[in-house]
């Protein structure tokens, strides 16, 4: 492959021609770009939607969009659309929505639903001043903000509260504007942002303009303005419970109780251990990202959040909580989840529009609960094949294909080593020996013969 060298202009060139730059890094540029260019929308149109969700953009990246079906979530049945790469989750997830859909399905309840935006400033004067003169300043910044906030405000929404904190004893000088805004059904980023941008506006003005302040006062220094991703106020609480008589036959070498004892044990090591905790709440996330993805949201500030409250109390912990007691078998998870279902991604993007068709156009605190619900299941499906039999072998079985398809087996292929495998362990050796063995066995025989 030929060095890289800095592109000047890349994205000045037309689509053609930025593929047909980065062709010349590979050996066979045509086939580079004929790859490239199958997975290219049919219809200019719809491509032209996906060319522009992004920048510089040469082809499509195809994810697999599944659905887990039967959830039963507050007495109402959904079917799950979930995008993911990761063979088991699905499953998983639709193994745990049947198990619990006979036992009352999952419980929910939003615990709150503001979030926060910030402006983060450098000033040095009487605090005790600005103090006394805040709620005057906040007067004048939601009045200032009131042609962004109007149809927000119609929704149901807005502007919740605007504090001052004096973060100085960590920084010289160091205060925030720190504000609590309702968006409803929009996650509400553009909104927060074009708020905070007006507030940080009208404090330079209300320093410098202000006949209070001295003239060395007058200088206020905004560093910036941006929502908070960390969403500590917008929680929704997701659970199962049973009679530990029902948990008889999970599994079959252990009773009910057992059961339970053991995956209470596994979550109280994910309380504890951080390394633990990390996996569990990956295990967390393979749900909740796949529905984030599925329905246009941003799985990356859903993700940065939920971690930062698995640490809120200065160690990273388990998410979900385990109670056993009284003859019951009780699994939470409380999670923060800024969703949006109007807006952004969720309204441009045609299959999110049908994720969220799928499941009968939800507000976003119906979504929360939903969203939470599937990180739940799919967290209890880990835990439970943890306890049990290990991940590996479905894991194994689910990920035949990829190994399958890895090594170019054909459909008859496929059909024979998922019989094969029925019995045997999967590993990708032993898949591509039984594939060696079924195009040439006479070779093969001939191995085992001479003892390779
Ligand atoms: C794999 O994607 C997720 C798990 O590792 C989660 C867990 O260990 O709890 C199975």
């Amino acid at each position: 492959m030929k060095e890289k060298e800095i592109i000047c202009g890349f994205s000045k060139l037309t689509k053609d021609q930025k593929l047909n730059h980065i062709s010349t890094y590979f050996e066979n540029p045509a086939d580079f770009i004929s790859e490239l260019k199958s997975y290219y929308h049919d219809d200019p149109d719809k491509q032209k939607i996906f060319d522009e969700f992004s920048e510089n953009t040469v082809s499509n990246f195809f994810f697999p969009f599944g659905i887990s079906p039967n959830f039963v979530i507050d007495g109402k049945v959904y079917h799950v659309p979930m995008v993911i790469e990761e063979s088991s989750v699905v499953a998983a997830a639709s193994k745990s929505a049947k198990f619990w859909s006979d036992k009352g399905g999952f419980h929910t309840e939003i615990i709150s639903t503001t979030k926060i935006g910030q402006v983060h400033f450098i000033w040095h004067g009487n605090i005790e001043k600005l103090r006394t003169l805040m709620p005057d300043l906040k007067d004048r910044m939601i009045e200032r903000t009131s042609s962004i906030t109007a149809n927000m405000i119609e929704r149901g929404g807005g502007i919740v509260d605007i504090e001052l904190v004096d973060m100085t004893d960590k920084i010289d000088g160091y205060y925030q504007l720190k504000a609590t805004f309702e968006t409803v059904d929009s996650m509400g980023a553009n909104f927060i942002n074009s708020c905070l941008e007006e507030f940080a506006a009208e404090l330079r003005e209300f320093f410098s303009e202000s006949p209070y302040f001295k003239e060395e006062e007058r200088v206020c220094e905004v560093i910036m303005s941006i929502l908070s991703n960390y969403t500590p106020d917008c929680v929704v609480k997701t659970w199962v419970e049973c009679d530990i008589d029902q948990l008889e036959g999970i599994d079959e070498d252990l009773s009910g109780e057992q059961f339970a004892w053991k995956f209470e044990k596994a979550v109280q090591i994910a309380t504890v251990d951080v390394h633990r905790a990390t996996t569990h709440n990956k295990g967390i996330f393979n749900g909740i990202d796949a529905i984030a993805l599925a329905t246009g949201n941003d799985f990356r500030a859903i993700e940065a959040c939920g971690h930062t409250y698995a640490a809120r109390d200065g160690q990273y912990r388990s998410l979900t909580e385990v109670t056993v007691e009284n003859g019951k078998f009780r699994y939470t998870l409380t999670v923060p989840l800024a969703l949006g279902t109007v807006g952004g991604l969720t309204t441009l993007h045609p299959l999110a529009k049908k994720s969220l068709e799928l499941l009968g156009n939800p507000g976003a605190t119906e979504l929360m609960r939903i969203s939470a619900t599937v990180g739940l299941a799919n967290n209890f499906g880990a835990i439970k094949s943890l306890v049990t039999k290990g991940i590996q072998k479905g894991h194994m079985k689910m990920h035949l294909l990829n190994i399958l398809n890895q090594l170019g087996a054909t459909e008859d292929e496929k059909e024979k080593a998922k019989v094969h495998f029925e019995e045997e362990k999967v590993s990708y050796n032993a898949v591509a020996t039984l594939i060696e063995n079924l195009r040439s066995p006479s070779k093969t025989e001939k191995a085992v013969y001479a003892g390779k």
